[in-house]
């Protein structure tokens, strides 16, 4: 889809994720192919703590930047010289880890004399829907519908102009993916929770216990397609203190009837938009999306309702760089590395100012 990029347009461009807990770079060609990229998880540095610690993320990522830059640059067989673009992740995030990325963009793109932009990370993964595995980047026939799920985010989006986003809803407290981290957590598994519990869930049974599904259908309107999994973590947190043994004795089934009420309260929003929105495309992202379960229903979802499907490759779902750049192709506002006032924004939001990142 990229053969018509504007003359002035970078084509082969590197890209900087340092948001949170994970070092990730990139290197996209004209064509939206991804050669080459890396994602360097500092999980577990951080595991012993139960979750992510500002202070060692930004570390972790000031050193492993520089040995990850030089190895994705060999290994895509290209000489510093060719990058013609730089994009890191300017928000939201972790102001310390976001800070790693920009100043390593820019004294590259300083370096190299090339144009830099500062992306905004949900809006990255939001176009990781159009990434192929082996190809440039696919079409999606518009509206699409994107159900963004990830560690610190759920959203509901509406696309009706190529990268453009309009939120229709997002969640009023936790997060899918925290709440999949904090039952996992309360179940005694280890983090991050989502894998945990999907690993569980495969021997157990959905059904077995009755978990709440979020905010009821009927909704005032300005909530219809807003999310809340705080009573769900607070029904398991009731439940074990109850019968703290069924931790052992029904790991399964309580990892499985979890998961179903996480899927099913966010499926409830995603059927109701489908039956009321003219949708073409059912899209999902971020790294929930990666739950097998979850794809299911979406695809389920997408076949009864004769919608196109695009569920971000898994290799795409969890925060990686590929994206980033993907977000910077299509984008296209490129700034001087030494003009521009570059900071970060570790709550920006999507829809914010997402496509004029220079001020
Ligand atoms: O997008 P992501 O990598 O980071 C953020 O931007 O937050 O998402 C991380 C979240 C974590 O909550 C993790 O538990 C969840 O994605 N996750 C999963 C799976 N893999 C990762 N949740 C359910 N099933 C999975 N297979
Ligand atoms: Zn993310």
């Amino acid at each position: 889809m990229n053969d018509g990029l504007p003359a002035s347009a970078p084509r082969i461009l590197l890209a900087i994720e340092t948001s949170c807990d994970e070092t990730a770079i990139a290197v996209m060609d004209e064509k939206g192919h991804v050669p080459v990229h890396r994602i360097f998880s500092q999980i577990d540095q951080h595991r012993p703590f139960g979750g992510v610690v500002p202070e060692v993320a930004s570390r972790c990522h000031v050193e492993a930047l520089p040995p990850m830059l030089d190895e994705v640059i060999a290994a895509a067989g290209l000489d510093w010289s060719a990058i013609e673009g730089v994009a890191f992740t300017r928000g939201p995030g972790l102001a310390t880890s976001l800070l790693t990325g920009m100043a390593s963009a820019r004294a590259l793109a300083y370096r190299l004399q090339c144009p830099i932009t500062g992306v905004n990370h949900l809006h990255g993964h939001a176009v990781s829907i159009r990434l192929t595995r082996n190809g440039g980047m696919k079409d999606i026939a518009l509206p699409a519908l994107i159900l963004l799920v990830s560690g610190g985010h759920t959203m509901l989006l509406l696309e009706e102009t190529p990268a453009r986003y309009r939120l229709l809803g997002q969640t009023l407290d936790d997060a899918a993916g925290e709440a999949l981290d904090k039952g996992a957590k309360l179940m005694g598994l280890g983090y991050p929770g989502g894998p945990e519990i999907e690993a569980h869930a495969r021997t157990g049974d959905p059904a077995a216990f009755a978990f709440p599904r979020g905010l009821a259908r009927n909704q005032e309107a300005s909530h219809r397609y807003c999310f809340s999994f705080s009573g769900l973590k607070t029904s398991l947190m009731v439940l074990l203190k109850r019968e703290p043994s069924l931790k052992e004795s029904r790991l399964a089934d309580l990892a499985a009837s979890y998961q179903e009420a996480v899927v099913d309260a966010l499926m409830l929003r995603v059927v109701d938009a489908l039956d009321h929105l003219p949708i073409r495309t059912l899209a999902c992202a971020g790294g929930v999306a990666r739950n097998a379960r979850l794809r299911e229903k979406l695809s389920a979802a997408a076949d009864h309702s004769g919608v196109a499907l695009a569920l971000t490759e898994p290799e795409f779902c969890a925060d990686n760089a590929a994206m980033i750049a993907a977000s910077a192709r299509l984008l296209n506002t490129w700034a001087d590395p030494v003009a521009a006032d570059l900071d970060v924004l570790p709550g920006w939001g999507l829809g914010e100012d997402t496509g004029t990142p220079h001020h």
